[in-house]
C-alpha cells in the first residue's frame, strides 16, 4: 500500500511537469503542424483557429447529442473509445477522455481530425455528413470530455490513468 501511494505521488508529480512542458511547448512560436505523420489531416494553422462557438452555452448540450448518433457507437457514450463498434485494440487512442492529449487537442484540431477523419485505424471524415457548424458544436462537446490537468481534481484523475498505464505499460498517446 505505501509503495503504491509513493507511485502514485510520483505519478503526479510528472504529470504536472509534463502539463508545464506541453503547455511552454505549445506557445512556442513556430510550432510544426502537430498531426505530421500521425494518419490525421491537419492544416498547419489549425490549432490557431477558434471554436466560433465557444461562447454559446447552448453549443455543448447539442453537441452531446450530435455525438451520440454519430460518434458513440466508435467512442461510447462516455467518450472512453468502448462503443460497440470499437476495435479494443485502439481503446487508447480513441479514449476522448485522456488529459494527456487536451493540450495537443485545441479546438480547431480536433475540428479538422472529425472533418477529415483518417484511413488507419479507421475514422470515417464527418465532412460528408455533417455541416461546419454542426462539427464545432461536436467540438465544444468533445473538450468537455478531456480532463483537465491543471487542477487538483484533475490531478487525481490523471493518478489513475498513470496507473493503469504503470500495470499494462502501455503508451499513453
Ligand atoms: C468507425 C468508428 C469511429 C467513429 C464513428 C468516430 N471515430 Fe473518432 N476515432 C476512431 C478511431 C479508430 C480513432 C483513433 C485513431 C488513432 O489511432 O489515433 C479515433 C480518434 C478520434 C479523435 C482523436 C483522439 C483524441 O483524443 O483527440 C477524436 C477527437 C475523435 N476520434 C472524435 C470523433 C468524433 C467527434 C466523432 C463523431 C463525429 C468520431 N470521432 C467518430 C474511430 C471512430
Amino acid at each position: 500500500m505505501a509503495g503504491r501511494a509513493h507511485v502514485s505521488i510520483a505519478a503526479a508529480a510528472l504529470m504536472l511537469i509534463g502539463a508545464i512542458g506541453v503547455g511552454a511547448q505549445s506557445s512556442a512560436p513556430q510550432d510544426k503542424p502537430k498531426a505530421a505523420g500521425s494518419g490525421w489531416t491537419i492544416p498547419a494553422d489549425a490549432e490557431a483557429e477558434k471554436n466560433p462557438l465557444a461562447a454559446d452555452a447552448s453549443a455543448v448540450p447539442a453537441g452531446r447529442q450530435l455525438f451520440k448518433s454519430n460518434c458513440q457507437r466508435c467512442h461510447g457514450p462516455g467518450g472512453k473509445g468502448d462503443g460497440p463498434d470499437a476495435d479494443p485494440d485502439n481503446e487508447q487512442d480513441m479514449d476522448l477522455t485522456n488529459p494527456k492529449r487536451a493540450a495537443r487537442n485545441p479546438d480547431g484540431v480536433v475540428f479538422y481530425k472529425v472533418w477529415n477523419g483518417r484511413q488507419k485505424p479507421k475514422m470515417p471524415a464527418f465532412k460528408d455528413k455533417l455541416t461546419k457548424d454542426q462539427v464545432w458544436h461536436i467540438v465544444s462537446f468533445v473538450q468537455t470530455l478531456r480532463q483537465p490537468s491543471s487542477s487538483l481534481v484533475a490531478g487525481r484523475s490523471s493518478l489513475v490513468v498513470n496507473q493503469r498505464n504503470f500495470t499494462t505499460s502501455s503508451p499513453i498517446k
